[in-house]
């Protein structure tokens, strides 16, 4: 009889599978890479009470992962318990929807167990230390053993029961980088505990990510952690949180949007002090950012949503990694509007790496040895050291545009405001003001295009954008698809301010443009949107290819760079960027303008 003839059914036999094949396939589960072994490790040590926790890893965790702990430690007596399915101490299984501890299920162990190589070795207050091992699916015996507290947890050749899943493992490198991802994902959601994470490949050990427990009330000890997880110019380019809605708190540090990244790798969502990585919350930040950022850019932020815990299910994903909201609507406005609110508190600020990147660029080689004024006659057969003055100038201007200086009437009372009085334009597009600090320089085009922008929004926010009826409507040629799409949000556009009708089959006819665009080319402006509309594709909703398109008609308003303003002008730019929301970077998320403190001035002569 062969099972693959297909005339011969053969009967299926149902049978209940032994242990440790149940174990193996919850392990499938549980454990999916050394770094999942990590997550639920450290997690244990943190529902143990520990303040202090260290990680030791070997080969990307696939031949070692220890985790030592100074928590509350377990008996000798509670040893096999711990270790067998379904036996947890956190819960006592009668409310599944109140858990306020990482673990739960009580399988992480098992699992463990089951997919590699584990020995715990653990010491209760009061009990004398003891260890057991698993390993197959076999357990060993409670043994004594030497411990002064707490638990230490090892787990050698991962996966090496199941070869399958060894092969599916990335490099060591990959998979060190997961598990610091998850180490580090940790360490910030538990900033009073200790979180050391040390690679001993090769017998050296090498710290990969240490961070003391922090100390003082929860807002600084938590702006200490980020600060020491995610750097010193994350912390200073961040804005504290702190919002409440419908039973969600919001709390924690989102940077301003010219401190962003070209990937969604710096994004931490946390569910009451769980690290989660959940869509609806992930398009919740992506939302709330979409204004101020273009589409390749990525917001950074840590976001610690709290709330009673039956609001929230944690019991939905095998690595917890996603819940499922009783309100998902509820949270996603709370992060929205939040965000928002804080974005725009923030003013005209602007990220100080901008002004940092500027420094940086401009600072002479520091290996050269500095060549002065006076000394360059001399040195004139040798290459120039003033790299950083000559690539400055030369970079996107061409040599037949002037480099006019206009100047400006004084106004010192101006001084005293945070973008200061206008003293001269140069090359058209960059206005420079004295500050009392310093000198700023503001790209008067990125400005005005978020200014005009800011505008539009405004009067849409009222009752719509005045438009102004061209004396000629304008017919645009393009095709039938595009002007299916622009004629089915008509009613959207019209609000502000562009309406459009059909003009035959394959043409559109402008009537009306945003009045505060004053004279504007129709045909660009209509083709602009179309591409909007296009890059947008149909998965935006309504609002958001309306907001996008907004910031692209701004554009077309703005002062265009290479047009010369009189100082009145220029001063009034800079009243208007102060008193308007987020006029430090433009739509696209470039910066508007950069500060320099006359304190960077004088490093950049050398004068300190
Ligand atoms: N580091 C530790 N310190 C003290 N007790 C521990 C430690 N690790 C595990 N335990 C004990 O062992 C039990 C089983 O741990 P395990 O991780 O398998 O399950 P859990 O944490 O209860 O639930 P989950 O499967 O959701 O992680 C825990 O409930 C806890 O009592
Ligand atoms: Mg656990």
């Amino acid at each position: 009889m062969s099972l693959a003839d297909p005339q011969i059914k053969v009967q299926p036999v149902i049978r209940q599978l032994d242990e440790a094949a149940i174990n193996r396939i919850a392990a499938g589960e549980v454990v999916e890479r050394p770094a999942s072994a990590v997550k639920e490790l450290v997690e244990n040590a943190v529902d143990a009470g520990a303040t202090r926790i260290e990680v030791v890893i070997a080969d990307g965790g696939k031949t070692l992962i220890r985790v030592t702990d100074n928590g509350c430690g377990i008996r000798g007596t509670d040893l096999p318990l711990a270790l067998s399915r379904h036996a947890t101490s956190k819960i006592d299984g009668s409310d599944l929807l109140n858990i306020q501890s990482f673990g739960f299920r009580g399988e992480a162990l098992p699992s463990l167990g089951a997919a590699g190589r584990l020995t715990i070795t653990s010491r209760a207050a009061g009990h004398d230390a003891s260890q057991i091992k698993v390993a197959g699916g076999q357990i060993s015996g409670v043994t004594p053993a030497a411990l002064t507290g707490g638990t230490v947890v090892e787990l050698c050749d991962l996966f090496y029961a199941t070869p399958a899943r060894l092969k599916f493992l990335r490099t060591d490198r990959a998979e060190t980088q997961a598990i610091t991802d998850v180490v580090k994902r940790l360490a910030m959601a538990e900033p009073f505990i200790t979180v050391i994470l040390r690679d001993t490949t090769g017998g050296d050990a090498r710290t990969v990510f240490r961070a003391d427990a922090e100390t003082g009330d929860l807002f600084d000890a938590l702006h200490g952690r980020l600060r020491t997880v995610l750097g010193r110019e994350f912390a200073e380019n961040a804005l504290a949180l702190d919002a409440e809605r419908d039973g969600f708190h919001m709390t924690g540090y989102a940077a301003l949007p010219t401190y962003s990244r070209g990937a969604a790798v710096a994004q931490f969502l946390f569910v009451n002090g769980r690290p989660v990585r959940d869509k609806m919350l992930l398009g919740a930040l992506r939302a709330a950012y979409m204004d101020v950022l273009s589409r390749d850019r990525h917001p950074v932020a840590a976001l610690f949503i709290d709330c009673d815990p039956t609001l929230v299910d944690v019991n939905v994903h095998p690595a917890k990694s996603e819940v499922r909201f009783r309100d998902p609507g509820a949270v996603r406005g709370l992060i929205v509007s939040g965000l928002r609110h804080a974005l725009a508190d923030a003013g005209h600020r602007a990220s100080t790496t901008v002004a940092t990147a500027t420094l940086g660029a401009m600072q002479p080689q520091p290996t050269e040895p500095r060549v002065y004024q006076m000394d360059r006659s001399q040195q004139m057969d040798r290459p120039t050291r003033f790299t950083a003055q000559s690539m400055t100038f030369q970079s996107g201007f061409s040599e037949d545009r002037s480099a006019r200086i206009e100047p400006v009437t004084e106004a010192p009372e101006a001084e005293a405001l945070p973008l200061g009085a206008a003293r001269a334009q140069v090359h058209e597009n960059y206005i420079i003001a004295q500050t009392e600090r310093g000198i700023v320089i503001v790209d008067q085009h990125a400005a005005h295009e978020r200014l005009v922008y800011e505008k539009l929004k405004a009067q849409i926010a009222e009752n719509g954008v005045a438009a102004q009826a061209l004396l000629i409507p304008e017919v645009v040629e393009m095709d039938a698809g595009d002007v299916a799409m622009l004629l089915e949000i008509a009613d959207d556009l019209a609000r502000i301010g562009l309406t459009v009708e059909r003009f035959g089959g394959d043409a559109v006819a402008v009537r009306e443009t945003p009045a505060i665009l004053g004279e504007v080319n129709a045909t660009k402006l209509l083709r602009d949107v179309i591409d909007e509309l296009r890059d947008q594709g149909d998965s935006a909703t309504v609002r958001a290819r309306i907001e996008a398109v907004l910031s692209r008609v701004a554009c077309h308003g703005s002062i265009r760079s290479g047009r010369r303003m009189q100082g009145a002008e220029m001063n009034a730019l800079l009243r208007e960027m102060e008193a308007t929301p987020l006029s430090g970077q433009c739509n696209h998320g470039r910066p508007t303008y950069v500060e320099l403190k006359l304190s960077d001035i004088e490093r950049l002569f050398g004068r300190t």
